[in-house]
């Protein structure tokens, strides 16, 4: 049941009213303003009204009104005054202070009862408005917060988008430098040096990621100047004598420069994992002027490629079995890999040689 405070020194209308609203609500009294503060305070929530006298000993009810607003309890509970012959400009004065409605003596029980059923419903109807109000300002407050940080993000996805193009331009690069050399090769010693080239950019996920793995800051700059695979690209050579070839004619271009060589052909990782990796800087030529961008090129032969991606495969999928005897089964493929790459290197070198000395008898009769 929802409280009603009476606030009234003269007991005869305490319990007057007490007894017209006994069987709607719970009803509390208090004979004095410094009663019913202490009432309001602890009853806060659960009172639905109050019933305020005016002229009462210690504290009066004008002192009860003001101590209510300054609580902000004059918001959610409504204050009918208890009137006896007030005059018009005390009340006027009263409904400026916020006072809802005024209870005339001789109190008659069904417009007590209907003037207080009605202030509590009246402000029921208020709370639930600003309640909405409240909660809907809220939401809006956060759609707007949405909204900016999206914005934050879009603004910052221009200098992102920029750099991804970069990126792009020196795969282009290198792609071309390294088409340029085949093509030469295929002129001048009727052999192409590369099978083929795949080339990546990683995803703006994986670069979240690995800035996060790695705990560097997640800005365009971290990524410029703490990510070396960004652009990636992948030369797939028949033999391995061609990858060390292809490789050092690449850094010799003077425009290239070589950040770092990690040769797992000479040094294979301990599952096997054979390829030789450069980490490059690799200009690009703008608008603005030259530009040098961190470019990873892996060079592999085909049976390795073939090898790195299936064992690529046991990384990602978690729910594989037999682990362990996969990883030795891959080692051991990866070792007939090294000895076939090199047996098929020994019969293209042993048919390159014969073809040189046909050549050189059919140029020489004598
Ligand atoms: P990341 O942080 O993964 O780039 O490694 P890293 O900086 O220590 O360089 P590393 O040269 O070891 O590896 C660079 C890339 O080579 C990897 O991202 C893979 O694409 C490839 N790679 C290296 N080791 C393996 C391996 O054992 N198996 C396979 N399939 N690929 C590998
Ligand atoms: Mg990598």
């Amino acid at each position: 049941m929802e409280k009603v405070l009476i606030v009234d020194d003269a007991e005869l209308n305490r319990e007057l009213l007490c007894d017209i609203l006994k069987g709607d609500y719970a009803v509390e009294t208090a004979s004095d303003g410094e009663e019913a503060l202490g009432k309001l305070k602890k009853y806060e929530k659960e009172t639905a009204a109050i019933l305020l006298d005016l002229r009462m000993p210690k504290i009066d009810g004008f002192t009860v009104i003001a101590k209510m607003r300054q609580n902000g309890w004059l918001k959610h509970i409504p204050v009918l005054i208890i009137s006896s012959e007030h005059a018009v400009e005390i009340e006027a004065h009263c409904f400026e202070l916020g006072v809802s409605d005024f209870i005339h003596k001789p109190f008659e029980s069904s417009i007590v009862k209907k003037r207080v059923k009605n202030a509590i419903e009246l402000f029921a109807c208020k709370n639930q408005l600003e309640q909405t109000v409240e909660e809907q300002a809220l939401t809006l407050k956060k759609q707007y917060q949405i909204i900016q940080i999206q914005a934050e993000k879009l603004r910052e996805a221009k200098p992102f988008n920029l750099l991804m193009m970069e990126y792009r331009s020196a795969i282009s690069e290198v792609e071309t430098k390294l088409k340029v050399l085949n093509e030469e090769f295929s002129q001048e010693y009727n052999r192409n040096p590369f099978e083929s080239i795949k080339s990546r950019l990683k995803s703006p996920q994986s670069i979240y990621e690995k800035l996060e793995r790695k705990g560097f800051p997640v800005t365009v700059e971290s990524i410029r100047e703490n990510l070396a695979d960004v652009a990636g690209l992948r030369v797939i050579c028949s033999f391995p004598d061609d990858i060390y070839r292809l490789a050092e004619l690449f850094c010799q271009q003077d425009d290239i420069v070589l950040i770092r060589r990690k040769d797992y052909i000479h040094n294979p990782k301990p599952n096997g994992y054979r390829s030789l990796h450069l980490i490059l800087d690799v200009p690009i030529f703008l608008s603005g002027g030259k530009k040098y961008m961190k470019v990873e090129v892996q060079f592999r032969t085909i049976a390795m490629d073939f090898w790195a991606s299936l064992e690529h495969k046991l990384k990602y999928k978690k729910d594989v079995k037999d682990t362990d005897e996969i990883v030795e089964q891959l080692k051991s493929c990866a070792d007939s890999i090294e000895r076939l790459d090199y047996q098929m290197q020994e019969i293209r070198n042993k048919i390159d040689r014969s073809s040189f000395l046909s050549c050189l008898r059919q140029e020489d009769p004598a």
